[in-house]
Parts: structure tokens; C-alpha cells; sequence
């Protein structure tokens, strides 16, 4: 049927968007399979993280990738049965993640994304639709504060840079449709608001991409 990812820094919301749109999607009456990244398990080293270099993005961008490989394949299956795929997490975090390290020797936004791009061949489903919640970094960390696991990736100076360079790359997606096509269609929805609020928001973004895609068919 049809992939969508949603995509946002740590505490933006994606885990509980997720959740609500798949239960959203099965009442209208379609087959949803929610799943998520990291989805088996990449090697990503502290050390590799702490360093932010470009040798280091670029070891953790891969790791990434391998992992994406192997869960395209869950997806692409999927997809053929006929379900809607939700990823929590899906390419556009390797972007704005490990592209972020990777942006002093590549230069341009454009050239990480196509950088990336290239190496990711390989993987097999992409999303036709990307929901990315948008949210302050101050909000974000205070909602991850208490948790339990909590990522090394979550320190709030790096999460302020990581969330904006999500906005960078997905204006520039957004602004040019034909060059990015494998990277279908992005919503960005501010998820500073209430719970309600953005949901309402991320439901007519999905209703509306899912109406258009019927009327190609
Ligand atoms: P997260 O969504 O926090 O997973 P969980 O809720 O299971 O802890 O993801 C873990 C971290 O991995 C998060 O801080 C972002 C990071 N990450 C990347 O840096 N690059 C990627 O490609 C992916 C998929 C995740």
C-alpha cells in the first residue's frame, strides 16, 4: 500500500504520533504495520558519537544504513501485502543526525543528502509520505528527561543543531520535488502544542497525502 515515516528529534513526539496514526488509520479500515529505528542493531560506538568527526558520522552513517538495508526488506514485504508501513525514525535521521558531522567536509546541505543518498542504493522502501514534528529543543529535553535508556545522542546543544538541519533538508526536499522524488512528500508539523493539536494536524497531513495517492491510482 503506501510507507510513511515520521521523523523529529528525541522527544518531538514520534513514538506517541505513531502509535495515535496507526489507530487512527485502522478505524478508517486499512492494515497498519508500525515499526521503528534503529531496528536491529547497528553498531554505533559512544566513542564514535562523542568525537563528531567526519570519520566518525560517516562510520555511524553506515551502520545505520546496513541496518535500514535489512528492515527495507520487512517494509517492501509489507508494502506488497497490501499494509501501511509507519516508521518511527527512518533515512532522514541518518540525514540530520550523521549529515550534520558530515556537513564541514561535504559543504552543502545538497551534497549530504546526495552523498547519502547514493550510498543507501541498496535499501529497498522508501517513504512516500514524512511527517517531521517540529519541536524546540528546550521542550524536547524536558520531556526526555525522566526517561529511563535515554540515548546518547540527547544532549540539547547537539539536539538544537540536529533539529536544524532537519528543517534545512527538508525545505530543500520540499523545494525541489523532482529532484528528490525517492524522498516523496514531507509535512512538517510543530508539536510544541497540545497532544490533540498535533495529532489533528498530522492526521488531515496523512488524510490529505492519502486521498491524492487514491486519485492517481
Ligand atoms: P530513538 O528514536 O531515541 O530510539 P529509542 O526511542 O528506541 O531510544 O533513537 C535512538 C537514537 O538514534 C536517537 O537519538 C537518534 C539516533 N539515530 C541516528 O543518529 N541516526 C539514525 O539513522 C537513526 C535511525 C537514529
Amino acid at each position: 500500500m503506501t510507507f510513511i515515516a515520521i521523523e523529529g528529534i528525541d522527544g518531538s513526539g514520534k513514538s506517541t504520533l505513531s502509535r495515535r496514526l496507526k489507530s487512527y488509520l485502522e478505524d478508517k479500515g486499512y492494515r497498519v504495520f508500525l515499526t521503528s529505528e534503529p531496528y536491529g542493531n547497528p553498531l554505533i560506538r559512544e566513542e564514535w558519537i562523542k568525537s563528531g568527526s567526519v570519520e566518525s558520522a560517516l562510520k555511524l552513517a553506515i551502520s545505520f544504513i546496513t541496518d535500514r538495508v535489512v528492515h527495507s526488506r520487512k517494509i517492501a514485504e509489507r508494502i506488497r501485502k497490501g499494509y501501511i508501513v509507519i516508521s518511527d525514525r527512518y533515512f532522514l535521521s541518518t540525514v540530520a543526525y550523521q549529515g550534520l558531522n558530515l556537513k564541514p567536509e561535504l559543504a552543502t546541505p545538497e551534497k549530504v543528502l546526495s552523498f547519502l543518498l547514493g550510498i543507501s542504493e541498496p535499501v529497498e522502501a522508501w517513504p512516500e509520505c514524512t511527517i517531521m514534528l517540529d519541536v524546540d529543543p528546550d521542550t524536547s529535553v524536558s520531556r526526555i528527561s525522566g526517561r529511563k535508556g535515554r540515548s546518547p545522542f540527547e544532549e540539547k546543544g547537539y539536539l538544537e543543531d540536529v533539529r536544524s538541519f532537519y528543517l534545512e533538508i527538508a525545505n530543500l526536499i520540499a523545494s525541489d520535488r523532482v529532484k528528490w522524488k525517492t524522498l516523496g512528500e514531507i509535512f512538517i508539523i510543530k508539536s510544541n502544542a497540545r497532544r490533540s493539536e498535533v495529532m489533528k494536524q498530522a492526521t488531515g497531513a496523512v488524510s490529505r497525502f492519502l486521498s491524492g495517492e487514491n486519485q492517481s491510482q
